[in-house]
């Protein structure tokens, strides 16, 4: 009999853990779950015997898969990968996937909520401003990217779009305009919303000379990772410019720094919570079990994100 693992430090909304459960009972494996457990040791014992493994942002490092000796498929129930180590994966012949497009709403209208945070001066009183008329650069247009534009489109915002897999025609459709550079992204969005994934190349690339293209007045919103925003950066730009804004849903390293120099300008969610949904959790979860039985069952790897 396959056992499968549920291990989420973030443990999913009980709607979806019933689901995720019943979907791989009726197929008939052993549900383990391992929730909000605050040790790495809890993890590396609770992987030992598994055969299938279904994680959120919990990290699954070669630690791990060295601990998880008769692992065979680890799915990530959400976007970003960066929290598997794909080459011990590939190593060890373990499938890794992710669910795909399975969060992006919840993570959507997140973005979209801390725009109009912080366009009214977050919720304090006083005059703000409206979302309507000003333009949005979307920095990575994946499924996340997509659906904030469409919704942005609904506020009556501009938007303008920058991913290195699109072109202007396949945006067509979306009515989104494709611009050629990174620069001219940051030098037209009043609000920029960031959906790139993190990587090499991407580390600390929103760097102070990006941010300080963007215009007078203008906030760059960050659901994505914090590791994509280089913090020396951030921290001169909102020293240099009183008008600058930044708010994200991972807080940055210097945090506690910014929150206490920049009570307005700058805000950041206490966990990260951009695919904290029931909807979110029950489309995710969902996605993983079935996934996994249908790797178990038929060898299907169409969300195989290792080589
Ligand atoms: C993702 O990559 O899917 C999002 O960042 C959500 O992550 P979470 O499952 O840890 O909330």
């Amino acid at each position: 009999m396959k056992r499968v693992l549920i291990a989420t430090e973030k443990p999913f909304a009980s709607s979806a853990v019933q689901q995720i459960i019943e979907i791989l009972a009726n197929a008939g494996y052993e549900v383990r779950r391992l929730e909000k457990y605050t040790s790495k040791s809890d993890l590396l014992e609770a992987v030992k015997d598994v055969h299938g493994l279904i994680v959120r942002s919990d990290v699954v490092d070669r630690q791990v898969i060295d601990a998880a000796l008769e692992l065979q498929v680890v799915v990530r129930a959400g976007s970003g990968f960066d929290n598997l180590d794909l080459a011990a994966c590939t190593e060890r012949g373990i499938v890794a996937m992710n669910t795909p497009g399975q969060n992006s709403n919840a993570v959507a209208e997140l973005a979209i909520g801390m725009m109009i945070f912080m366009a009214r001066g977050n919720f304090k009183g006083g005059s703000g401003s409206e979302l309507k008329g000003k333009t949005v650069g979307v920095y990575g247009c994946g499924n996340i990217g997509r659906r904030v534009a469409r919704i942005a489109q609904g506020l009556g915002m501009k938007v303008v779009a920058l991913d290195p897999c699109i072109t202007k025609v396949s945006m067509e459709p979306y009515e989104i305009k494709v611009v050629q550079s990174v620069d001219e992204l940051f030098g037209m969005s009043d609000y920029l919303s960031l959906h790139i994934p993190t990587n090499e190349k991407t580390k600390k690339s929103v760097n102070f000379e990006l941010m300080n293209k963007m215009p007078k007045g203008a906030t760059l919103i960050n659901t994505a990772r914090k590791e994509v925003v280089d913090e020396d950066g951030l921290k001169k730009v909102l020293e240099e410019r009183p008008d600058f804004k930044y708010i994200s849903d991972i807080a940055p390293s210097c945090h506690e720094e910014l929150a206490g120099k920049y009570e307005i300008r700058y805000y950041s969610t206490p966990k990260k919570q951009g695919a904290e949904t029931s909807e979110a959790n029950v489309n995710a979860g969902v996605a993983a079990s079935e996934q996994i039985v249908a790797f178990f069952k038929e060898g299907d790897q169409t969300y195989r994100v290792n080589k």
